[in-house]
């Protein structure tokens, strides 16, 4: 599903951000990237979705070879991958509902379809009640659920998650991490990337172990 082969990226012509990674990741698995802040989480996810494009190395997603993916190819490839940040990323001038109609619109999805979905997943995370709110008047968890709705509605074949507990406190980031891994039960491909090893030592899942750019443990 996700294969790096011997990738370096180097940023700025000399900042050696990943070096020489390789690792294949399977439909259906759940993977933690961990490192320090600086060790090259971020990028290895942007990687992943083409938002950066390696110096060397073959990177292959969903059994395409990025490299040779073409332009016009690439939102197809992006509508089948969901992304969710640290700051959440949602539109502050939207409710939580029109927040996730936003992502439907990019895709083809008929207008009773949409509702359907939406509603569903809102259910699913619990938010249903609070469809019509705006992101201020969530708390930083809610958030994060808006933003994971959003993702899911596409229903994507990869979730990639970059510190999505980065802002929450303890409580919440163990229900995003429950809600991230009851997605993968239900067939997602998940990577989550965190910088704290004390929140994922619980959960018995693969790890993949970034430091100074380079991939120093997958255990
Ligand atoms: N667009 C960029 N231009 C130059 N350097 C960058 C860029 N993005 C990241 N870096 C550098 O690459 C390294 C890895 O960054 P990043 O992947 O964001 O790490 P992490 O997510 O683990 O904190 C850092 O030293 C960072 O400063
Ligand atoms: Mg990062």
């Amino acid at each position: 599903m996700i294969t790096f082969d011997n990738v370096t990226k180097v940023y700025q012509k000399d900042w050696v951000a990943l070096q020489d990674i390789s690792f294949f990741i399977d439909k259906g698995e759940f993977v933690f990237v961990n490192g320090t802040t600086g060790a090259g989480k971020s990028t290895l996810l942007k990687l992943i979705y083409k938002d950066e494009e390696p110096t060397k190395g073959t990177i292959k997603v969903l059994d395409q070879n990025l490299r040779l993916l073409k332009k016009k190819n690439l939102p197809k490839l992006r509508r089948k991958i969901g992304v969710i940040f640290q700051d959440f990323k949602l539109l502050q001038d939207r409710t939580l509902e029109e927040n996730i109609a936003f992502a439907l619109d990019v895709t083809d999805t008929p207008a009773r379809d949409m509702r359907k979905q939406m509603l569903e997943i809102l259910t699913y995370l619990r938010l249903s009640h609070k469809k019509f709110s705006f992101p201020y008047q969530l708390s930083g968890g809610e958030q994060q659920k808006v933003a994971i709705a959003r993702a899911l509605v596409r229903d994507p074949y990869i979730l990639l998650a970059d510190e999505p507990t980065g802002n929450l406190d303890e409580k919440s980031s163990q229900e995003i991490i429950d809600v991230l891994l009851d997605i993968n039960y239900k067939g997602t491909t998940v990577l989550m990337a965190t910088h704290n090893l004390k929140l994922i030592k619980k959960v018995k899942k693969r790890m993949l172990r970034i430091e100074d750019g380079k991939l120093a443990a997958d255990q």
